[in-house]
């Protein structure tokens, strides 16, 4: 049988002002560059959403707009129920134009300026950028180190957890007991957890992944998402989130819509949504296997061309976090041969608080993904045996 869906096919994508192949410059100092970078995917989004989109644009008319009708929360409800098994109160929903405007807005409403926001290292670049730049301040505890966690929670002025879950760019999924453990220990310290879920749709077979919903006990919390991850449409804006408290929730609102003036969301946005999380399912199943496979492929291709590093393929996502260390490379060496010579644009880990690795997105097509491996393993090679590598 035919596939359903053509993953292998590349859409050109330059001259559509996207950042991941025309904005290279910007990061990487160079154009032309085969990019691996910024967390979108290569992929025309679902054929049911284009569908839903382009009747929409057929009636032609793009006056404000509310989220706060039945078709966006019982869609979002039946993703929920449907993919996670679990009913989410709709009365909880609340909106916003990105992820990361909510997690601003919360940590303006949850924290003062001075206060610690504690995140697992290695952390996603928006994170770092939201809490430092709102003159918070970062509090890093290593990905799995209990120990640092308890320490930073118990810290007084400590006010928010900012939760990946699960966790970019490591792929790392959370399971139900470290949730658990971790909505504990925020309650006990008084901490509240915003739990950015938005790489929840990817998860891999074989992990599931649990809503802060389910764990979530007395203290504050909030969980963000959008849509736009798993589906690819983050250039509509367009995120929805879950608030545990009625008062904070109506606060959160309340700033929305009048100090941030955003009433009325983004049409196309919620149209996507709605019928992403209604008739989605099977286009994301399929692509996940497709980047799946993808990963897949990284882990043979780097298991014969850089042993040394184990590498295996995280439990989530479509980003190949990988560590470089045990080749011993400098960084500033191996991405001079990147650029220079492989003419590929690789995030290196420093953007993330983790030198020596590397971060590789595969969603795309698995020619690209080919290209790319193959010149991370010649180019540390190269950067090895170059005199200023170490
Ligand atoms: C963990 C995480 N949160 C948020 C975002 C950005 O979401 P938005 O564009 O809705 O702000 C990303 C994008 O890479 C992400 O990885």
């Amino acid at each position: 049988m035919a596939a359903l869906y053509d993953f292998d096919t590349a859409i050109d994508r330059r001259g559509t002002w996207c950042i991941q192949w025309d904005g290279v410059a910007d990061r990487f100092g160079v154009d032309g560059l085969l990019p691996f970078t910024i967390s979108d995917m290569d992929f025309a989004t679902a054929p049911e959403v284009l569908a839903a989109l382009r009747a929409r644009l057929d009636h032609g008319v793009f006056g404000y707009t509310t989220w706060q009708q039945d078709d966006f929360r019982s869609a979002v409800a039946h993703w929920y129920a449907t993919r996670y098994g679990t009913e989410i109160d709709t009365g909880q929903l609340v909106y916003g134009p990105s992820v990361l405007s909510q997690l601003s807005q919360l940590l303006q409403m949850w924290t003062a300026e001075g206060d610690g926001v504690v995140v697992h290292t290695p952390t996603y670049d928006g994170f770092r950028k939201a809490i430092t730049g709102l003159g918070r301040e970062l509090r890093g505890v290593p990905v799995g180190d209990e120990e640092a966690l308890v320490r930073e929670l118990a810290r007084p002025d400590a006010k928010v957890l900012v939760l990946c879950s699960p966790h970019n760019p490591t792929g790392r999924v959370w399971t139900g007991a470290e949730l658990t453990r971790m909505a504990e220990l925020a309650e006990r310290y008084g901490v509240a957890v915003v739990s950015d879920e938005i790489h929840a749709d990817f998860v891999h077979e074989g992990d599931v992944h649990v809503p802060w919903t389910q764990v979530a006990g007395e203290g504050r919390w909030a969980l963000i998402s959008s849509g736009s991850k798993a589906f690819n449409f983050p250039a509509l804006t367009g995120s929805y989130g879950l608030i545990g408290d009625p008062a904070d929730r109506a606060e959160f609102l309340r700033r929305m819509e009048t100090a941030e003036g955003l009433a009325s969301p983004a049409v196309l946005s919620l149209t996507a949504h709605i019928a992403a999380y209604r008739e989605g399912g099977p286009w994301l199943d399929a692509v996940r296997a497709y980047v799946a496979g993808n990963l897949g492929y990284v882990a043979e291709r780097l298991a014969t061309g850089l042993p040394e590093l184990g590498w295996e393929p995280p439990q989530a996502g479509y980003l190949a976090w990988i560590d470089l260390r045990a080749a011993g490379v400098d960084d500033a060496e191996l991405q001079r041969v990147l650029v220079e010579r492989e003419r590929v644009a690789i995030m290196g880990g420093a953007v993330y608080g983790a030198p020596g690795f590397v971060r590789l997105n595969v969603g795309c097509p698995r020619a690209k993904v080919e290209r790319g491996v193959e010149a991370l393993i010649r180019a540390v090679g190269a950067a090895k045996s170059s005199p200023s590598g170490v």
